[in-house]
C-alpha cells in the first residue's frame, strides 16, 4: 500500500506535469526536496538554469532572493516559492535605502553585490556576484578601479585576500556562516587528523585560513568528488551533506556544529522552512508567487546579466 510520503511524491510529480513546472531546489534544501527536484545547484547554478528554462512555471524550493533573481531573469514565466517566508539574514542585513546611500558616499565605485540581496540593493548594483563567480568577476574588472563589495564582509574579504584588491566593506553577514568557531573546528581535527576541512567563503577569516578547500557550495560539492581524501569536515549548511554523500557514497563527511549548538548541525531555519507538503500546496494553489516591482526589476536585470556574461 502507497504511503503517505509517498502519495505526497507522486501527487507533486502530477501537479508538476499538470503545470509544466519545473522544480529547482538548493543544495541546503531539506532531502525530500532536493530528491524530487529536477534541478539543484548553488546559487550560480539556480540563476544559469532560471534563464534558461522553457518551463512556464519554476518552483524555487531555496530562499526568497533566489526566487526573485529567477523572476527578474524571467519576468513572463510564474516563479512560486514553498514558503514565502524564506529569506536570508545576509539579505536583511543590507536595507537597499541604506546601501544606497552607502553607495552615494563612495562615488567612483564600482559596486559589486553578491547575489544574496534583494531586488532593490541589486538595483543599485553595478554587477552580481555568487561565490562561485566573485573572484573571477573581481579579477576581471581593471586594475586599480575601486570597489564597494556588500553585503557579505566574510565573502568580501576573502575575495578582496586572493584577488589583491582593496575593496570597501559592508558590514554584513549570514547568522548560520557566521556562527561556525574556529575552535571546534580544530577540535574536531584533533579528533581526525586526516579531515579535510571544506569552508564556505561567508564563514569568517579564521576558519578560511584553516581550510583546505574555500568554495561555494557546487565547488566544495566538486572538491569532494576529486580529492583523494575519504574524510571531510564540512563548515557550512547542513543541507549539503545529503549531495555530498549521494555523490561519494565511501567517504565521511561530519558537518561542523555552530559555536552555541553542542553537537547539533548547522542549519538555515529559512532554507528549512520549505517543505514538500508546502511544495504541493505552491504547485496547487499556484501561490505564494514571487513578485519583483518591474521598475526595480528592470534596473536589477542589468548587473544580473553581467554577473552570467562573465560566469
Ligand atoms: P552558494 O551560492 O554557494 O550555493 O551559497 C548560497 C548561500 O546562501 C550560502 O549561504
Ligand atoms: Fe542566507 Fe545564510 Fe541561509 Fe544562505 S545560509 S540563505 S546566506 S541565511
Amino acid at each position: 500500500m502507497e504511503t503517505p510520503a509517498q502519495a505526497l511524491k507522486d501527487e507533486i510529480l502530477r501537479l508538476k506535469k499538470e503545470k509544466g513546472a519545473l522544480i529547482m531546489a538548493h543544495y541546503y534544501q531539506r532531502e525530500e526536496i532536493q530528491e524530487i527536484a529536477d534541478f539543484i545547484g548553488d546559487s550560480l547554478a539556480l540563476a544559469q538554469q532560471a534563464a534558461k528554462t522553457d518551463a512556464p512555471v519554476i518552483v524555487m524550493c531555496g530562499v526568497h532572493f533566489m526566487g526573485e533573481t529567477a523572476k527578474i531573469l524571467c519576468p513572463d514565466k510564474t516563479v512560486l516559492i514553498p514558503d514565502a517566508e524564506a529569506g536570508c539574514s545576509l539579505a536583511d542585513s543590507c536595507d537597499p535605502e541604506e546601501f544606497a546611500a552607502f553607495v552615494a558616499a563612495h562615488p567612483g565605485h564600482t559596486v559589486v553585490s553578491y547575489v544574496n540581496t534583494s531586488a532593490a540593493v541589486k538595483a543599485h548594483t553595478d554587477i552580481v556576484v555568487t561565490s562561485g563567480n566573485a573572484r573571477r568577476i573581481v579579477e576581471s574588472l581593471p586594475a586599480g578601479e575601486k570597489i564597494i563589495f556588500g553585503p557579505d564582509k566574510n565573502l568580501g574579504g576573502y575575495i578582496s585576500s586572493v584577488t589583491g584588491r582593496d575593496m570597501l566593506l559592508w558590514d554584513g553577514a549570514c547568522h548560520v556562516h557566521d556562527r561556525f568557531s574556529l575552535e571546534k573546528v580544530l577540535e574536531m581535527k584533533k579528533e581526525h587528523p586526516g579531515a579535510k576541512v571544506l569552508v564556505h567563503p561567508e564563514c569568517r577569516r579564521p576558519l578560511q585560513l584553516v581550510a583546505d578547500k574555500v568554495g561555494s557550495t557546487a565547488a566544495l560539492l566538486e572538491f569532494a568528488r576529486t580529492d583523494p581524501a575519504e574524510e571531510y569536515i564540512v563548515v557550512t549548511e547542513s543541507g549539503i551533506l545529503f549531495e555530498m554523500q549521494k555523490g561519494c557514497p565511501g567517504k565521511r563527511f561530519l558537518p561542523a556544529p555552530a559555536e552555541d549548538a553542542g553537537c547539533r548541525c548547522n542549519e538555515c531555519e529559512f532554507m528549512k522552512l520549505n517543505t514538500l507538503a508546502k511544495l504541493r500546496d505552491c504547485l496547487r494553489d499556484g501561490m505564494p508567487e514571487v513578485k519583483v516591482d518591474p521598475e526595480t526589476a528592470a534596473k536589477a536585470l542589468r548587473p544580473i546579466e553581467r554577473m552570467l556574461e562573465l560566469s
